[in-house]
């Protein structure tokens, strides 16, 4: 009989101290659920001499990761350092050691889940990564086992907490993109290299976890259409606002009769829609199904605490199956064939904002395309700019598809008349 749960941590920065103190804080809790004591043997970092803000024995921080990974007295190993190829040898060692696994990582998931869990299968650990996907929210459980008996066909939300934290901060208080970013950093959202999170590539991790388990479907990265924030400016914001919506950094997973489209893209959401009011560093993911209609689950989608709930809930799952003896039975195989829909199949109303020539015949030249790829405008405006010759033009369209409307820009590119193509979004929530 076992007298406690033995943790091996690896990486002790923002989610690390949360899992620390929240294992700390909520023992009471947490021997209520599982029965058993959880025991923090050892801590993997890098810096030994960094100051932590965290109080704990001197004798758990290590630099060594065989002491975590090749240590007989540990059960499950928390892999909360991030990284890539030498995290992933870590944690399959650990799996391969019969220790069980739970990590914050998309980055390595989104590329590696499929063999990550099948050795966890094969030597009979659980892996379980609830916070890798919209942070304290329990998202993945609900796709998992809430939603078992519904068949999903759609899961569209704000999944990064930093673009939204930024995104927010530009509309709201006029905050420069520089400053709301370095304010996220600060704050713990960001990832070590931001750079993911601006450029949608850590929502786009998210999203192809989020389409793997809600469509059992092995979708990867290069199946979708990614596109970061970057390049969105306060003018468009101000557009956004003018119009009735506001700029959302969107993940959307849709699938219609075995074809999927999975994106991630910074889209005008009308602010009547609830993802138009999640604010800050909070993610919201809509799941549609069969059954259950739609539901949207709320929360904070990054951060010390809210993260740490997600991990150490993974490791009450993974104690109570110890308990039980059902560890590792968990793992779910994708079994649907990969289906992607093409251009032609993907439906979207846009905006698109341009600089064109202020003359005779512009305007009709501009609906003569449109008309051509068989885009009708839904909005229109058109302001002439005082003593340069151009007029800013603003198009919302009506539904259309995705190659229609790239081939409009394609062909609005060519076009003399056509200064500047200032900026284009897709359009939502309405
Ligand atoms: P972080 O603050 O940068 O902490 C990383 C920790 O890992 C640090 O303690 C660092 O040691 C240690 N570490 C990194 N590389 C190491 C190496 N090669 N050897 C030994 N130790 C190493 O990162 P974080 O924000 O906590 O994020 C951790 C993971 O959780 C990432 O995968 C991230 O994507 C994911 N995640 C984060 C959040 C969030 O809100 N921050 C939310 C969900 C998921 P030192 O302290 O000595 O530098
Ligand atoms: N950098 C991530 C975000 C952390 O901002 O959403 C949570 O996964």
């Amino acid at each position: 009989m076992k007298e406690a749960i033995h943790v091996g941590l690896l990486g002790l920065g923002t989610v690390g101290c949360g899992v620390y103190r929240m294992i700390h804080e909520h023992q009471e809790e947490l021997f209520h659920r599982i029965g058993l004591p959880i025991q923090v043997e050892k801590i993997l970092i890098r810096d030994i001499h960094k100051d932590r803000k965290i109080i704990m024995p001197d004798d758990l921080l290590t630099t060594d990761p065989e002491d975590i990974v090749n240590n007989p007295n540990i059960d499950v190993v928390i892999e909360v350092m991030g990284g890539m190829e030498e995290t992933k040898e870590l944690i399959l060692r650990a799996l391969r050691r019969r220790k069980h696994v739970i990590t914050a990582n998309k980055d390595l998931l989104a590329l590696y889940s499929g063999e990550l869990l099948s050795v966890a299968s094969e030597y009979g650990c659980d892996l379980f990564y609830e916070a890798s996907v919209g942070g304290g929210i329990p998202v993945l459980r609900s796709v998992v086992d809430g939603l078992s008996s519904d068949r999903i066909f759609k899961m569209m939300g704000i999944v990064n907490g930093t673009t939204n934290f930024i995104l927010t901060k530009m509309t709201k208080e006029k905050i420069s993109f520089e400053q709301a970013l370095a304010d996220a950093q600060a704050l713990g959202f960001a990832e070590a290299d931001p750079t993911s999170d601006i450029e949608g590539l850590d929502a786009a991790r998210k999203m192809v976890i989020l389409s793997t388990l809600g469509f059992s479907m092995k979708v990867s990265l290069e199946d979708l259409f990614i596109k970061g924030i970057s390049t969105i400016t306060p003018e468009d914001i101000d557009y956004a606002d003018h119009f009735g919506y506001v700029i959302k950094l969107i993940g959307i997973a849709r699938r219609d009769h075995g074809r999927v489209e999975i994106s991630v893209e910074p889209a005008f959401i009308s602010k009547d829609h609830p993802l138009a009011s999640v604010n800050n560093e909070f993610n919201a993911i809509y799941i549609y199904g069969e059954g259950i209609g739609e539901t949207m689950l709320y929360g904070p989608g990054a951060g010390q605490l809210p993260t740490a709930t997600a991990v150490v809930s993974d490791l009450v799952a993974v104690a109570k199956n110890m308990r039980l003896g059902v560890t590792g039975k968990s793992a779910l195989i994708p079994y649907n064939k990969k289906q992607l829909k093409n251009d032609e199949e993907i439906f979207a109303k846009y905006f698109l904002r341009l600089l064109v020539k202020d003359e005779a015949g512009s305007f009709a030249k501009l609906s003569t395309l449109f008309a051509e790829k068989n885009i009708s405008f839904e909005k229109l405006s058109q302001q002439p700019l005082k003593g340069k010759g151009m007029a800013e033009v603003v198009i919302i369209t009506h539904q259309t598809t995705r190659k229609a409307f790239q081939s409009v820009l394609s062909q609005l590119r060519d076009m003399q008349m056509v200064y500047e193509i200032k900026s284009g979004y897709r359009v939502e929530g309405e």
